[in-house]
């Protein structure tokens, strides 16, 4: 009985123990009470991503196109030889244009990055912003490459490289046959007058008419594949499409309970270090506070780029 007791105590003991161990590797979700110590207000208000990068947010951007601006919906980059040329800000257009506005309406503007226009804010599609204790991530451009990744409230620019995408369902670079966005490869070869077809990069029968620059999801009748050669549906024994993308179960960072860095984060600023003993993982830090990033299985964490990347290029 007594040895019976002691087994068990011991029993709990572990499980205790191995509990403990489990509990330590996840970042404990803050609440909003939590005043974020070690980040001063100060620090907060004068934090600009697109200084806190080496990322060019111009980099193969044609003249004359602008982008958005993260965290304020109001402004937007006016990007010239891939460079920053000017951050502007429709609420000044509407100040030095005041006939801009309906005079009986509020005359409160957003910048449209799909029209490229100013216009009314409730008719503007907003770039999401990133809440104040989670980690989340958003598209940049509509080219799939430009991301945002945020933690604590703050947004940093990531990149894919090498071909890859960024995928909203899983927060991270991916390979394009798990992604499919064709949107880059439609606004590249804008011409009104012309229709263009695109395979999908994700699946034989599927295909894109590309129509005012933007992508339309076309499928063929079962059994037939698309053949880029005719612009059509075909038997598929004419096409030599493999397309390997075999189903996968990745669950978005945002939907994932978050793991604590096991090293040290610098107390101030954001910055990305290569995990420790694993190739295919990196460490985020915030100020201070760090968590455990996992690449989509099949890259590795490059330092150079800080992401991750096809193990061929990582390194080169
Ligand atoms: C956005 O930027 C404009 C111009 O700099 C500024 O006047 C406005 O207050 C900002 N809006 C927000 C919500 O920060
Ligand atoms: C872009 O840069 C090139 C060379 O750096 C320069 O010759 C050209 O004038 C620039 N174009 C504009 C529009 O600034
Ligand atoms: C603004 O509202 C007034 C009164 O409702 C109306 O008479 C006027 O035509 C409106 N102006 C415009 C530009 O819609
Ligand atoms: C990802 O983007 C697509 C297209 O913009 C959208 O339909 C989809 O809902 C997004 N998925 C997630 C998980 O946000
Ligand atoms: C498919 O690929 C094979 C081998 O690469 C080639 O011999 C054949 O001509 C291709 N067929 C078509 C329809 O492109």
């Amino acid at each position: 009985m007594k040895w019976l007791l002691n087994g068990l105590l011991l029993l709990f003991i572990i499980l205790m123990v191995h509990r403990n161990r489990a509990d330590e590797d996840l970042v404990v979700a803050p609440g909003p009470d939590d005043d974020g110590e070690g980040l001063n207000v100060q620090d907060k208000d004068i934090y600009d991503m697109y200084e806190n990068t080496q990322i060019n947010v111009c980099g193969n951007v044609a003249d004359g196109v602008y982008l958005p601006y993260v965290g304020n919906c109001s402004k937007y980059i006016e990007c010239e030889n891939n460079t920053i040329k000017e951050v502007g800000s429709c609420l000044d257009l509407a100040k030095d244009n005041p006939d801009i506005c309906d005079p009986n309406k509020s005359c409160e503007l957003g910048y449209d990055p799909v029209l490229q226009v100013c216009t009314y804010m409730e008719e503007v599609q907003c770039l999401p912003t990133c809440e104040s204790f989670r980690l989340s991530s958003f598209c940049y451009d509509n080219t799939c490459t430009k991301y945002v990744l945020c933690y604590y409230g703050k947004p940093v620019l990531r990149q894919c490289h090498d071909g890859l995408q960024y995928n909203n369902a899983t927060d991270r670079c991916d390979f394009p046959e798990y992604v499919d966005c064709v949107a880059n490869d439609c606004s590249a070869t804008f011409q009104p007058e012309d229709i263009i077809y695109l395979g999908s990069k994700a699946s034989c029968s599927k295909y894109y008419v590309c129509s005012n620059g933007r992508p339309w999801e076309q499928q063929c009748a079962p059994g037939l594949a698309y053949n880029p050669s005719c612009k059509c549906c075909d038997f598929a024994k004419n096409v030599n499409c493999t397309i390997d993308a075999v189903a996968r179960n990745i669950l978005p960072y945002s939907r994932t309970p978050l793991r604590r860095a096991d090293i040290k984060c610098p107390l101030m600023g954001t910055h990305f270090f290569p995990h420790k003993s694993r190739r295919d993982a990196y460490y985020y830090c915030v100020e201070g506070r760090g968590v455990t990033l996992d690449c989509t299985p099949g890259l590795y964490y490059d330092p150079k780029v800080e992401d991750c990347r096809r193990p061929e290029f990582v390194g080169v």
